[in-house]
C-alpha cells in the first residue's frame, strides 16, 4: 500500500489521475474499498478535513474505527510513533493524521505495513488541501496550465501554501505571494512577491490565508490588516468577473476576507469543501491500491 505524505512524491500524471478519480467520485456512493479499516488521529483541531475524511471513507465502503485523542493513551504520554505502530500492529489498513509536528520527518526510519495520509502537518504540508484546491480550479477552469494564482497572507506559517505551490508548478500555474513583510518566508522557492492591488486585477484565482497565530512564537496584530491585505469591498470590485476566490478554511470573517466576498458568485470556499470528500476518496483509493492508477469507478 502507499502512503501520501507530501506533493513533491507525486508526479505529473499521479495528479492529473487524483484529480480525473476525484471528479468520478462526486456522486459516488459504493462498496468500492469495503473490508478496508481507517482511522482518523486528529491532534490539532479539524473541521473540514476530519469530517470530509470520514465521509470519503464511508462513500468507499469502509469502516472507520473510533479513536479520539483525549480518550486514547497519547493523553498518558505515548508519542505519536508509538501510537501509529500500535495501530499498525492492531491491522488497521489506513492511518490519516493532522498533527501540529513533523511525523513525515520522524517516520522515515519506521517500518509501518499501513498506509499514512497527511491531512495537514504543521507548517510542513497539507496535500489534499492543495489537491481538492486543483480540483476546484480546474472545474472553473476547465483546465490549470497557465493559470495565474495569487495566495494572499501569512505565506510563512501555511502548509496550505506549500502543497499548493508544490503541485501548481508541476502543473504550469504561475504562483505568486501577496501579504505582509512580517508573513514572508525564503523556504518556498520560485514565487515572486507581488503587489496585492496589481494582483487582483490580474489573477486568475485569489487564495486567501488565515493568520496562523497558533504558529506564531508570539503574538502581535498587524494594524489594519483588512484594509492593507485583506480582500475588502474595494479589492473585490477589481477583481475580474472570471476569476474565483478560494480560502482553504477555517475563515476569520472582515479579517482576510469580507462578508460581501463570502457571498460573491466568485467565492467557491463551500465548493472547495464539497471537492474536499471526493479527492479524499480518490487519494484513500489510490493508497489502497499501492499507488496505482486503475480505475475503479468510471467518470
Ligand atoms: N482547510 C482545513 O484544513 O480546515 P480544517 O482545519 O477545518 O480541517
Amino acid at each position: 500500500m502507499a502512503s501520501l505524505v507530501s506533493i513533491k512524491q507525486l508526479d505529473v500524471h499521479t495528479i492529473e489521475w487524483l484529480l480525473q478519480n476525484a471528479q468520478s467520485f462526486v456522486d459516488y456512493h459504493g462498496d468500492a474499498r469495503k473490508g478496508y479499516s481507517v482511522v482518523h488521529l486528529f491532534f490539532e483541531p479539524s473541521t473540514r478535513t476530519h469530517l470530509s475524511f470520514q465521509m470519503a471513507a464511508q462513500r468507499l465502503g469502509m469502516e472507520i474505527l473510533d479513536f479520539s485523542i483525549d480518550q486514547s493513551s497519547v493523553n498518558k504520554g505515548e508519542s505519536v510513533i508509538d501510537t501509529l505502530q500500535t495501530i499498525d500492529a492492531i491491522g488497521v489498513d489506513l492511518a490519516v493524521i493532522r498533527d501540529g509536528g513533523d511525523w513525515p520527518a520522524l517516520l522515515v526510519n519506521e517500518k509501518l505495513n499501513m498506509s499514512l495520509v497527511n491531512a495537514g502537518s504543521g507548517t510542513f504540508e497539507h496535500p489534499t488541501q492543495a489537491l481538492l484546491d486543483a480540483l476546484t480550479m480546474q472545474q472553473h477552469f476547465g483546465s490549470l496550465s497557465g493559470l495565474t494564482v495569487t495566495i494572499v497572507g501569512d505565506i510563512a506559517h501555511s502548509r496550505v501554501a506549500r502543497s499548493n505551490v508544490y503541485l501548481l508548478h508541476k502543473m504550469g500555474v504561475t504562483v505568486q505571494f501577496a501579504g505582509p513583510e512580517a508573513y514572508k518566508t525564503t523556504h518556498i522557492e520560485n514565487v515572486e512577491w507581488v503587489d496585492f492591488d496589481e494582483a487582483v486585477t490580474q489573477s486568475d484565482v485569489i487564495m486567501m490565508l488565515r493568520i496562523q497565530h497558533e504558529r506564531h512564537a508570539e503574538h502581535y496584530e498587524i494594524a489594519d490588516y483588512h484594509g492593507r491585505f485583506g480582500l475588502n469591498k474595494a479589492r473585490l470590485n477589481m477583481m475580474r468577473k472570471d476569476a474565483i476566490i478560494l480560502h482553504p478554511g477555517p475563515v476569520n470573517r472582515n479579517v482576510e476576507i469580507c462578508d460581501e466576498a463570502m457571498a460573491d458568485p466568485r467565492c467557491k470556499i463551500l465548493t472547495q469543501v464539497k471537492n474536499g470528500v471526493a479527492v479524499r476518496m480518490a487519494v484513500l483509493d489510490w493508497c489502497l491500491q499501492g499507488g496505482s492508477d486503475e480505475k475503479l469507478v468510471s467518470a
